[in-house]
């Protein structure tokens, strides 16, 4: 048979549909309730219930107010690799074993609604 440019595309087309709820490459919108439990489990006790940095105050580095500019000026891009690989030399862990990538974003996404 004969494959024509119409086949590959439509083979493409089809083969991204099948895909994409597998892969998760629906994760455009957050899921935002989703985000929240993942901070109430595991990011709460240090950044505290609005993200202030207040929930654990022994550390040094201090643990990041998550509304502050310092904070909120890094690109998305540069917060979810901190979520991700964690900071070196501060309290704040890698979670990437811990997390999917899609809760990771969740998470981020749930973070920035908290009040500035
Ligand atoms: C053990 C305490 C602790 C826990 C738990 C914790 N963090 Fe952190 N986090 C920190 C500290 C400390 C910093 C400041 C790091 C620094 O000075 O660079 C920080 C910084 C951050 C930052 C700012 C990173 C940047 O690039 O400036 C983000 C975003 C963040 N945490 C998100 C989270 C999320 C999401 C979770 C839960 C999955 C979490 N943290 C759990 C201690 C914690």
């Amino acid at each position: 048979m004969m494959i024509t440019r119409v086949h590959v595309i439509c083979g493409l087309l089809v083969g991204c549909w099948l895909a994409t709820p597998t892969l998760g490459l629906t994760a455009s919108e957050p899921n935002l309730p989703r985000g929240k439990k993942v901070y109430a489990k595991y990011c709460l006790a240090c950044h505290g219930p609005q993200g202030r940095g207040d929930g654990a105050t022994q550390f040094d580095p201090p643990v990041a107010d998550l509304t502050s500019s310092e904070v909120l000026m890094k690109p998305d891009s540069r917060l979810l690799k901190s979520i991700h690989e964690g900071r070196p030399n501060t309290a704040m862990d890698a979670w990437k074993s811990a997390l999917s990538d899609e809760a990771i974003h969740d998470v981020l996404a749930y973070i920035l609604t908290f009040p500035r």
